[in-house]
This record gives structure tokens, sequence and C-alpha cells, in this order.
């Protein structure tokens, strides 16, 4: 079984998730769930980045007499793992940054990277943003703000440990052009190469002007910079009795970190290059997606035009989930930018959710139960069923290439409209087929051989959206009890080409299934 580890960014605690950064774990969690219905043994990772100046900050101001920034960091992680779950994102770890496990593991790296002669001490001053946790230059600036958060930055001078960046900026554009997978989708390698060709500073990994951090063992005056500690939280988990166990790794040997194209120049230019400094391999691939605007702009906390999954959720707790992550994927690959927009989000809902699959699965189960009591017979005129049911396969195949990340982008919006093709296709088939009419006359065999093969559409058509919508699959699954034939989680993609009805009889579990109401178009909030 091949192993494969997927990790997503690690997220600021200072400020509750929104639609852009579960954008990224909808997008892992569809990459994870889709490996596992491969075979593959999917170690999946998400966690918090609990230091820097902002979260202490945060802290400070999160009571009234301010909390400790380790107690307020413990209590931000249920409230994010809240989050996730309810988008059911199914990662297998949850790391925070302020665990001692952690701290031990960038000790290690620290000594590696020190003792490789990378890290030296310089005076230091700029334009620093804090919002960014960066320093910047005068040209970095617009109009002298902060392009990112339209802030001023402060002037900020200070004594800083340095890593010798640039030393490695020749040794990266090798592995760069040796590896084409390590840098994915295509446009971010370029940007990346070129940044890397337009000269690399060096960067600096310690913070003095605050407490909250890791401390650093050169000078306890010292924390490390935010983002020194936080890439390596990519390691801290693995189970590692030393740094030195990293080369034997099978998961590391498979990795991938989902990160948002902001911070993909961190991970493609300043992770690998620590990595190097520390001799230790690289990890296989960085996906840089795209971010998700709001009726094109940028969300932000100031312009105050943030959408949240609670929105969503709290709006429509039933479908909300499945409803978010339909819409977040299907409007673009995920290597492109998204828009969000509530009346878009809402057609989308009602026209493939709620008249796509909600309604056929609904419709199917109906009729079997209107027809045949709710039983599914063998279909004696099997070549019929293997006939029509084999196109799933193909499709199979095209969705698996529009989901590899090799391919060049992640293409869930072609992944999605290939299967919701196949959901109009069996929509027609039934129109075509007409079971009615073949009720009315009376023609009871060749009614049970369209209804065996429409449930077994259904089932397909399961496997097949189960990493997308996985709420929705697991009610039809359970309304059609096919949990009898085989448990969801353990589901795998061979498993579509299982005819398990030509055999038995198959008794459905439910009669009624409301998956996706539809949504009155109201005023948008
Ligand atoms: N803590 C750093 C990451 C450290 S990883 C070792 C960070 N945190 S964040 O909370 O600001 O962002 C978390 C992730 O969400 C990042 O990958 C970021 O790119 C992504 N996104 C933030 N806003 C986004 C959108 N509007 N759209 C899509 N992704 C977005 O950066």
């Amino acid at each position: 079984m091949t192993k494969f580890f997927i990790t997503t960014a690690i997220d600021y605690v200072n400020s509750l998730p929104h639609i852009g950064t579960a954008y990224e774990k909808i997008g892992a969690d569809v990459i994870a769930r889709f490996r596992r219905l491969c075979g593959d043994e999917v170690l999946f990772q998400m966690g918090n980045d609990e230091h820097s100046a902002n979260v202490q900050k945060a802290a400070e101001a999160a009571a009234s007499q301010g909390l400790d920034p380790k107690v307020y960091c413990d209590q931000m992680r249920p409230t994010f793992e809240q989050i996730w779950k309810k988008l059911n994102i199914s990662y297998d770890r949850f790391i925070q940054t302020s665990d001692p496990r952690h701290h031990k593991i960038v000790y290690e790296f620290f000594e590696r990277v020190n003792k490789a002669g990378d890290i030296y001490e310089k005076d230091y001053e700029g334009w620093y943003c804090e919002s960014c946790e960066a320093f910047y230059t005068e040209k970095d600036l617009e109009n002298g703000l902060c392009k990112n958060h339209q802030k001023k930055p402060t002037w900020l001078k200070e004594k800083n440990y340095f890593f010798k960046l640039e030393k490695y900026a020749e040794k990266l554009l090798r592995h760069i052009d040796t590896h084409p997978e390590f840098i994915l989708p295509a446009k971010r390698r370029n940007e990346v190469v070129n940044f890397i060709k337009n000269g690399l500073e060096d960067f600096s990994i310690s913070r003095s002007t605050f407490t909250w951090g890791i401390p650093v063992p050169l000078d306890k005056t010292h924390v490390f910079y935010v983002w020194f500690d936080a890439l390596i939280n990519y390691l801290s988990w693995l189970d590692l009795k030393s740094l030195d166990e990293l080369k034997d790794n099978e998961y590391w040997k498979n990795v991938t970190h989902i990160v948002g194209k902001d911070i993909t120049r961190f991970h493609c230019i300043i992770w690998p290059a620590m990595l190097m400094s520390a001799n230790l391999p690289l990890p296989k691939t960085v996906f840089g997606h795209g971010f998700v605007y709001l009726r094109g702009e940028k969300m932000s906390k100031s312009l105050g035009n943030v959408v949240t999954p609670l929105d969503i959720l709290g709006k429509y707790p039933d479908f909300g989930a499945d409803a978010l992550r339909y819409y977040l994927l299907r409007g673009s690959s995920f290597g492109d930018d998204g828009d969000f927009t509530w009346d878009g989000f809402i057609e989308r809902y009602n026209a493939d959710l709620a008249n796509g699959l909600g309604n056929l699965a609904s419709r199917i189960l109906g009729m079997v139960w209107k027809y045949q009591n709710g039983i599914v017979r063998p279909d004696k005129e099997a070549q019929r069923t293997v006939k029509f049911l084999q196109g799933a396969d193909a499709l199979f195949k095209e969705v698996s290439s529009a989901l590899d990340p090799e391919g060049g982008d992640i293409s869930t919006h072609v992944a999605l409209e290939k299967i919701w093709g196949h959901i109009t296709q069996v929509d027609q088939f039934i129109d075509n087929q007409a079971p009615w009419k073949l009720a009315k006359e009376k023609k009871t065999e060749e009614l049970s051989g369209v209804l065996t093969v429409l449930a077994e559409a259904v089932r397909q058509i399961c496997v097949l959206v189960l990493p997308f919508v996985p709420a929705a699959t697991e009610k039809i699954w359970n309304a059609y009890g096919f949990e009898k034939i085989k448990r969801l989680s353990d589901v795998r993609f061979n498993d579509l080409t299982i005819l398990p009805f030509l055999k038995n009889e198959h008794q459905l579990a439910e009669q009624k299934l409301n998956l996706f109401p539809r949504i009155q178009i109201a005023k948008t909030p």
C-alpha cells in the first residue's frame, strides 16, 4: 500500500477560519479522501500556527486581564477543530506549534542548520508588517502601505539571527528544474523561479520585540521568527526519534504540502533551503492553490466582507457543508482563483445538488419502493446492466486524471463536471426507459432490470462523489441500505466495477430521502 502524506498550511489562531482558509482544507480533504479511495494509506495533517506577536496581542486582548498565550491557543484549538469537523474535513492529525513535541524538533533542526554554518547575527532595520510577520523594503510597499493589509508597517531596528538563504539559490533552481513535480501548478513554479533569479536575500529567523515563541538556544532574549518554527511543523508529528530517521520515512517520501498562493514562496524557497542546510530530504510536492475572493474582492476583516463557514452552516445546518464544498470546488481548478457570491452559491446548489444529485437519488429510491416494495432484484439480463455501467470505469479514469496534481493542476471543476454529466445521463436514462410505462404495461422483468441498473448507478455515483460531498453520500448510502453490502469507510474505487445486484436481492433501508431541499431565492444578505 502506498503511503501518502498530505498537509495544509497551519492557520494563525488570532482570527477564525473564513471561506478562503476553508477552501484550502476542503481541497486537501478531497485529495485525501480520493487517495484513500485509491487504496493509499493516507496521513492527513492540519493544525494551528500559534506563535508570533499577533497571537500574543490577541491573547492579551482576549480577556480583561489578558490570557496567557498558551491558554489562549489551547482554547482556540477546539474552536478551529469544531469548524473543520462541521465541514467534514477528515484530518488524521491536528497539531499545535506550542506543543513541546514541536519545540523539540525545532531545536534539533536548528542545531543541524547552525552546525552547517548557516546562522549568523546581524543588526537589521526595515519596514515590518506585523500582520504578515514580514520585513519589507520600500519598493515592496504600495503608497507606503503593506500590499496585503493596506496598513502602514512599523520601522523596526533589531539585532537578528539570520539564515543564509542566498547560499542555496543555485541548488534550489537545480532542484526545481530536475523535479517538475516539486512546485505545482506550473504557473507557481514560474513565479518561484523568477523570484529566485531576481536575487535572494538571507532571512531573519529571530525576533526580540516580543516573547511568545520558541526561545533561540544561542540567545534566550530572542524567539524564533514564526515562519522558521512553523515550517518545521511538517516534521514534528512523524514520530521520529531523531531527524536522521526522516530519510527513511515512507510518509515523507510521498508528501504534498497544500498551501495558498501567498505563501508558496515560503514553502518553495525558504523551506527547501532550510532542509538542504539541515541535510534532510525535500518534500515531493508543494501545491499552491488559488484564492477565494468575495465578489472579486479580497476578503478582509477591515473591509468587513468576510464570509465564514459558520455563516453558511448557520443558515443551512443540514446541507451547508456539502453545499459549500461543492460550490468552492466546482467553480475553478484548485490552482486558480475562485469567487464567492451568495447568489452564485444558491444557484449552483439548486441546479446541481437539489435538482441534480439529490433529486436523482430520491427519484430512484421512490421508484424502487413504488414498483417493487423497496427490493432491487438480480438482473437476469445482466448484459444490459454491465453495458450501461461500464461507462463508470472510463469516468473514474477521467476523474482520477483531473485530480492528479502531476497532471499540472488539480482540476476539481473538471472532475465534478464529468461526474455531474454522468448524473444527467442517468436522469436521461430514466426518461428514456420510462419505468412508469413499463409498470403500466406490466413488463415486470424489464422494469426490474431498469431499476437494478438505476440502483447500481446510484451506488457507483456514491463512490465517485464521496470525496466531494461526504455527508450526502453517507445519507444516500444508508438510505439505500448499501452499508449492508459494504461499509462506506471500506469502499475503494475497485468497488466501482463490482455489481452486487446481479446475484442477490437487495432491500433498500429507507423509503424517503430529502437530501438537498430547494432554496427559495430570497434577498441576499
Ligand atoms: N500560518 C501561516 C501558514 C504557515 S504554514 C507552515 C498562514 N496562516 S493563515 O491563517 O494566514 O493562512 C492559512 C492558509 O489559508 C494559507 O495557506 C493561506 O494562503 C490560505 N488563505 C488565506 N486566505 C485565503 C483565501 N482568501 N483564499 C484561499 N486561501 C486563503 O499563512
